[in-house]
């Protein structure tokens, strides 16, 4: 069973063709990061200009390069939200408008629910309970999944979610936009020697990042960063901090919850550190989709869809776009 599966919702415009559930028949991705990286940040304006412009050759590469026509492809997954309401109205619009003319059933998938979905793509097999940890540039969340469909969320962010602490913090260091990536290679020439603190919040399993961040201005403004090797340090500090807090405290609710795996998803999930950690300390087997799934991507919207798909949980064509809407 193919599902074509759309995503708009931030800053790329992707789409791809999901064969049942699992087997990618194409995944296209138009990034829009060169654009919006000389403001230093995504200017939603801006994104839902370019997705205007971008989705139908998105949507037709899709199509072509899994050798697809409509007739093959059982249903349509759109993303509804979270996220930018005039990125994702153009997916939305475009799935619904596919849809309606080709008679085909509408999915709405929750962007953050998609995530999760990256870890069934290939041969992997989640089983469940598990605990997935959603670390994404406007999330990160702390989610039991008991089945299918299944939500309960224990824990979330405070203040800054987990990717937008790196891109403020590779701001703070002059690394550029995106932060993650940025700050992950430059952290890769430092060692992690500076004392940056950790929020633990301990009694919650609710994360917090601000505090790390104002911290790491504290330092650069009290020390000469003119010096490189003095940043790849602070970067690799500071991508520390991330992860030590990251990976406690998703252990000690895996361990209270007595799940049998743990699922990574979201952009920050693409952090090799942040695997490598997880992968040292945990008694329970780690999940991590590869770096593309990790990252926004329409396969793992696709992945989703036919999930729903399979448990006869179609939308209506007068869907509408949910930009705060939450998981569990
Ligand atoms: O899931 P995603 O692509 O989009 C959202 O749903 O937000 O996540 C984007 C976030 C950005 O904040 C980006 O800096 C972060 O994921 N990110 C990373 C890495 N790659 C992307 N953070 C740390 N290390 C990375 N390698
Ligand atoms: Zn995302």
């Amino acid at each position: 069973m193919k599902i074509l599966g759309i995503e708009t919702s931030c800053d790329e415009t992707a789409a791809a063709v999901i064969e049942d559930g699992a087997n990618i028949l194409s995944n296209i991705v138009a990034s829009q990061v060169d654009i919006h990286a000389r403001y230093g940040g995504i200017v939603p304006e801006v994104a839902s200009r370019q997705h205007l412009l971008t989705v139908l050759p998105v949507v037709e590469s899709a199509m072509t390069e899994a050798g697809v026509v409509w007739q093959d492809i059982a249903a349509i997954a759109v993303t509804i939200g979270p996220g930018l309401a005039g990125s994702l109205l153009v997916g939305v619009n475009v799935a619904k408008a596919v849809a309606l003319a080709q008679g085909l059933p509408l999915i709405g998938i929750n962007h953050l629910e998609g995530h999760i979905y990256a870890n069934w793509i290939g041969n992997t097999k989640p089983v469940f309970p598990c605990l997935c940890l959603i670390v994404s540039g406007g999330h990160s969340d702390l989610v039991l999944m008991t089945g299918h469909g299944e939500f309960k969320k224990l824990g979330q962010t405070r203040d800054d979610a987990a990717g937008e602490a790196f891109d403020k913090g590779a701001r703070i260091l002059g690394l550029g936009y995106p932060g993650g990536p940025a700050i992950e290679a430059a952290a890769q020439k430092g060692i992690p020697s500076l004392p940056l603190p950790r929020a633990w919040l301990k009694g919650s399993d609710d994360f917090s990042f601000s505090g790390l961040k104002t911290a790491l201005l504290h330092l650069v403004q009290a020390r000469d960063f003119s010096d490189s090797s003095l940043v790849a340090d602070a970067a690799a500090s500071f991508q520390q901090a991330i992860v030590d807090v990251l990976v406690t405290k998703t252990l000690e609710a895996a361990g209270r919850s007595g799940v049998r795996q743990i699922l990574l998803a979201g952009g920050v999930a693409a952090n090799k550190a942040l695997g490598d950690y997880f992968t040292r300390h945990s008694s329970v087997p780690v999940l991590i989709p590869p770096p593309d799934l990790c990252t926004d991507n329409a396969a793992m919207i696709a992945a989703c869809g036919y999930y729903h798909f399979q448990s006869g949980q179609v939308d209506g064509y007068d869907i509408d776009v949910i930009p705060s809407l939450s998981l569990g």
